[in-house]
């Protein structure tokens, strides 16, 4: 049964994006089937795993239908997909083996609406989705959009874990302390004591100035154990890949940010052994 992961942060730009993508191409390296579901209807991740279908204006203002093959993350909420064969149709193989993903696009952004027109329990519609399906998988990656609304309360309940990316920057701690505070209210509202948070990791470093430093020393000393000591540095790879649509792993696997999450994930302790023994092994620990 497949792990699921919920990468959570309120703030924009803070590396979630960036972090399920690379995080899913080296759990695909060590032969674990991954499955990334694109909550944002940015479809960031979508397009780097190039799974994106750009929708008609017609389609964004509902006045026409998307193609049934272009079904999305927007109709598995809209229609509460949660058996197999139809969750399954919404499951796109991407050019990376072992990553399918369930992408996003433009119209997702009525999804809301949507969902809130219902009067069942409109927090479960993933969970019961992905319940459907995940034992195929050994991971399940969320990615979400930079907001906490119904479709991340959705997305912590589908999860087994959850981890935030922030980003180094003068005034992030009150936008973390804001995710930290929400994630915890949302596990005691619905009683998700099962949900475990993984930690708070740092992306977009630059190891040597003071402003690392001093958040680095701040942060270990409010968040505890809940801090990751593994940070991500700024590499410019990881921005390229974006554009070019490109797997980081295929187009340079010998950066700093390849390896710098594969010591995330070793830090996470969540893979099976043998895929532990091989990505010591893959960088050289
Ligand atoms: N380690 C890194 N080094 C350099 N650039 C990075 C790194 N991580 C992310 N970036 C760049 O920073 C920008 C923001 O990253 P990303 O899109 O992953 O953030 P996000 O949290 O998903 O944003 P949003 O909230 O808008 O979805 C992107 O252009 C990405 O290429
Ligand atoms: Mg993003």
């Amino acid at each position: 049964m497949a792990k699921v992961i919920s990468i959570i942060n309120n703030k924009g730009g803070v590396g979630k994006t960036s972090s399920t993508g690379i995080l899913s191409e080296l759990l695909a390296y060590l032969n674990l089937k991954v499955l990334c579901i694109d909550l944002d209807q940015q479809s960031n991740l979508s397009m780097m795993l190039k799974s994106y279908v750009e929708d008609s204006q017609e389609v964004i203002d509902e006045i026409c239908q998307p193609e049934t093959e272009n079904y999305n993350i927007a109709e598995l909420f809209r229609y509460r997909y949660k058996n197999a064969e139809d969750v399954d149709a919404l499951i796109k193989r991407t050019r990376i083996r072992n990553i399918d993903i369930i992408p996003s696009s433009k119209r997702h952004r009525n999804t809301q609406t949507h969902i809130l027109v219902n009067t069942g329990n409109n927090n479960i519609i993933l969970k019961r989705a992905l319940a459907a399906v995940k034992d195929r998988y050994d991971f399940v990656l969320i990615d979400n959009a930079p907001a906490s609304d119904i479709l991340t309360v959705n997305s912590i309940f589908a999860s087994d874990f959850i981890l935030t990316p922030v980003r180094v920057e003068a005034f992030s701690y009150k936008g973390f302390k804001e995710t930290l505070d929400t994630i915890a209210y949302i596990k005691e509202e619905h009683g998700l004591d099962s949900v475990k948070f993984l930690g708070i990791f740092i992306t977009q470093v630059e190891a040597n100035t003071n402003i690392y430093k001093d958040l680095k020393v701040s942060y270990s000393g409010e968040l505890g154990n809940r801090f990751l000591r593994t940070p991500i540095r700024k590499d410019i790879k990881v921005a390229e890949v974006e554009t070019l649509f490109e797997p980081l792993l295929k187009y340079n696997a010998n950066t700093n940010a390849v390896y710098d999450y594969s010591k995330l994930l070793l830090e996470l302790n969540i893979l099976p052994d043998q895929a532990k023994e091989k990505l010591i092994y893959a960088i050289g620990e």
